[in-house]
């Protein structure tokens, strides 16, 4: 059906031409095969359901094991996850889509289980004062406390834009489409954006241009692989939780921003809400961004279709991304289309488990 809603416009990003302004938010669902956090063909059937998307944002992806917070999430460090994503792209690309991966460094919002050597890293060791789910030996998920992270040498930070590069080097060769960066939601590169976080005082912490310089050199290694114009990161500047507060980030980020203007970056991708941490995003601050950075703007938080419409019209983002909404709808392209209504999603089935909750939300029946 057509549609003349903002919603259905054609968008240019980059190289990729989107046929709507709807993106899917990129989610943890914690499916991988284990062991290796390996991708499967349950997870290509999940994402080429949701094929109909402008593009497909793909849950956090750590892009090595220090990388990692939560059990079961999906990695792209080995040759293994590097195949089982082939197999993800290559299911939604048959069934008409685009998809870029969120490459993932967790820094201190991890737990001694998933570290090589027992400890989390991060700019500074400074705890998060937060919860990681992990899944113990006996097969059971618990949400568990964040150990106290060892501040990382400058030989640790070329180590961790090493492992951005290298991931995103198998991205391409996993068959994606692009890369989003995760910059937000309090995991490593926010860590060093803040001062509440970042307390260095060499060449990444104190000064403005100091805490941007961990961010530039990983966004520069990642497009130095998949291409500036295919790559793309996601920013949370209004989260408050897991010790995140900064009274200096709104003028960090938008300094940040015109560095990725300069560099060419395809998109930033704001966070506005994330699940209960939902700040309002100032009209100043949008119009501030635009101003400084002429890449598209995805926008993501507890949007429906009509206030998706009126930010679009307004002229203040690009493209809306929609999480949980896509969770329990696969079409939810169409059903916005047509006005129809929306499936409610199942809580209890977001993490861990089996095709229940995950694959099994079906397309508009009426
Ligand atoms: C189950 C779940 C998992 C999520 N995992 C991620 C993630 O891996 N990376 C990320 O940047 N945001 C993650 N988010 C945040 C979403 O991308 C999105 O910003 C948030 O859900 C608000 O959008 P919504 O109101 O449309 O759901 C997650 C959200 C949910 C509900």
């Amino acid at each position: 059906m057509m549609s003349t809603s903002s919603l259905f416009h054609p968008l240019q990003l980059g190289p990729l031409q989107l046929p709507n302004r709807i993106v899917m938010a990129p989610m943890t669902r914690s499916r991988s095969s284990q062991p290796g956090d390996v991708p499967n063909d349950l997870m290509a059937r999940y994402y080429a359901q949701r094929a109909s998307a402008g593009l497909i944002v793909s849950e956090a992806t750590p892009v090595s094991r220090q990388g990692q917070g939560y059990s079961f999430t999906p990695g792209i460090y080995s040759e293994e996850q590097v195949a089982g994503w082939r197999r993800v792209t290559d299911a939604v690309h048959a069934a008409g889509g685009r998809m870029v991966v969120q490459l993932w460094h967790v820094g201190r919002m991890s737990h001694a289980s998933f570290q090589p050597d027992g400890v989390p890293v991060a700019p500074s060791a400074l705890s998060p004062d937060a919860q990681v789910w992990v899944v113990g030996e006996d097969g059971v998920g618990r949400m568990v406390d964040c150990p106290l992270p060892r501040a990382m040498t400058v030989d640790d930070i070329r180590a961790v834009v090493g492992d951005f590069r290298r991931a995103a080097a198998n991205a391409m060769r996993a068959g994606f489409d692009g890369v989003e960066i995760h910059g937000g939601n309090g995991y490593l590169l926010d860590q060093f954006l803040r001062t509440t976080s970042n307390h260095r005082t060499d060449d990444y912490g104190r000064s403005i241009a100091n805490r941007t310089r961990f961010v530039e050199e990983v966004v520069a290694a990642v497009a130095s692989e998949a291409g500036v114009e295919r790559t793309g990161i996601r920013l949370a500047p209004f989260i408050t939780q897991r010790n995140m507060n900064c009274p200096e980030i709104i003028p960090t980020i938008l300094s940040l921003a015109k560095k990725l203007d300069e560099m060419g970056l395809a998109y930033i991708h704001l966070a506005e809400a994330d699940w209960d941490d939902a700040p309002a995003i100032p009209e100043v601050f949008r119009h501030a961004l635009r101003q400084t950075y002429k890449g598209r703007v995805i926008v993501a938080g507890k949007y429906d279709a009509g206030r998706a419409e009126r930010i679009l019209n307004q002229g203040l983002a690009d493209l809306v991304a929609f999480g949980r909404p896509f969770v329990a709808n696969p079409d939810l392209p169409a059903r916005y289309a047509a006005k129809l209504p929306l499936a409610e999603l199942d809580p209890q089935s977001l993490f861990g488990g089996d095709a229940r909750g995950y694959t099994d939300y079906g397309v508009y029946a009426g």
